[in-house]
């Protein structure tokens, strides 16, 4: 008896279970974009306590930018069956300029809750046109069975990312090449040439404790992405200050390919 109970525990610990479909992420997802598309959030299925926030803010859903009609140029998202959750990123060039990372919870396939990271002009390198132009160049194609890695090997391989700006000799899985667009701005790029690149980073001038994560995790297209909190970096905040931003990572067989960033100013371009 005691032996079939810890084979039962053990077997939960090591398979995910699927809280729901990739389809309906999927249905739901295209759902969230053309509501987002018409700023009609009234066409979503919500719960009837459902919250929405925005840079770490919960605000009213009504005056958030998801009742603002946007005319999207590109989009990617990935699905987390475990959580029944997913992530989108949204990049529009048109009459405001945006790029947003948006996490959405679903509880019996109703939203449950909402949250963004809404960057636009004024924040940490926002280009919405670079990132427009890079992010279309990218091969987000999914993982074929086999070669999958786990989701515990997806989220090692992003926190090591994040990990390493508070301890510079920490070893992070990157592949080579490998891209970060962050903001608009694309590492090793020179004008609209895209070379041989890499997402190493050098020493920050103090060590950074990014905290707060928020994980989205995806085996089937090898991705992860991090909602965090970053400190230092707004000049009108203390230090510790968590500026909100979000990493988006696709990782091939355990080394990290593409890696998107956005953060969000207080102050135009934090004040640097
Ligand atoms: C989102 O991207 C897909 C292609 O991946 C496209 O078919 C769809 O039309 C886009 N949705 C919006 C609202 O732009
Ligand atoms: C929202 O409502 C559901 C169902 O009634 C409940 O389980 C959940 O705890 C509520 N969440 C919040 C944040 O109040
Ligand atoms: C934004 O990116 C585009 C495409 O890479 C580039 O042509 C443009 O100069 C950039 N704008 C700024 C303000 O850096
Ligand atoms: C941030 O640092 C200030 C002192 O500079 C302190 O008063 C505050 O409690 C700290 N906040 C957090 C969230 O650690």
């Amino acid at each position: 008896m005691l032996c079939s109970v810890s084979l039962s525990l053990l077997a939960v610990a090591t398979t995910a279970h699927a809280a729901c479909s990739r389809a309906f992420l999927q249905e739901a997802t295209a759902a969230y974009l053309q509501a987002q598309s018409v700023g009609k959030v009234g066409i979503l299925a919500l719960t009837s306590n459902v919250s929405y926030a925005e840079n770490n803010t919960p605000i009213d859903i009504q005056k958030g930018v998801i009742s603002e009609a946007i005319a999207i140029d590109f989009n990617r998202s990935i699905y987390d069956t475990v959580q029944c959750a997913t992530f989108t990123e949204l990049t529009a060039t048109q009459q405001h300029p945006y790029v947003i990372h948006t996490r959405i919870l679903y509880s019996d396939e109703k939203i449950r809750a909402i949250e963004s990271v809404v960057t636009d002009t004024g924040d940490w390198a926002f280009n919405a046109t670079g990132h427009l132009y890079w992010t279309k160049q990218e091969v987000w194609d999914p993982i074929p069975e086999g070669k999958r890695d786990s989701r515990a090997v997806l989220q090692a391989a992003g926190d090591a990312y994040l990990d390493q700006w508070g301890a510079p000799s920490l070893a992070v899985p990157l592949g080579t090449p490998c891209a970060r667009l962050e903001g608009g701005f694309y590492t090793a790029s020179t004008g609209s040439t895209l070379q041989a690149n890499t997402c190493k980073m050098g020493a920050f001038p103090q060590p950074l404790k990014v905290g707060d994560r928020r994980y989205i995790i995806d085996e089937e297209l090898g991705a992860v992405d991090i909602f965090n909190g970053f400190p230092w970096l707004e000049q009108s905040k203390p230090a510790n200050y968590s500026t909100p931003s979000s990493n988006l990572f696709k990782v091939h067989e355990g080394l990290i390919r593409y890696i998107h960033e956005i953060t969000v100013c207080a102050t135009p371009r934090c004040g640097l």
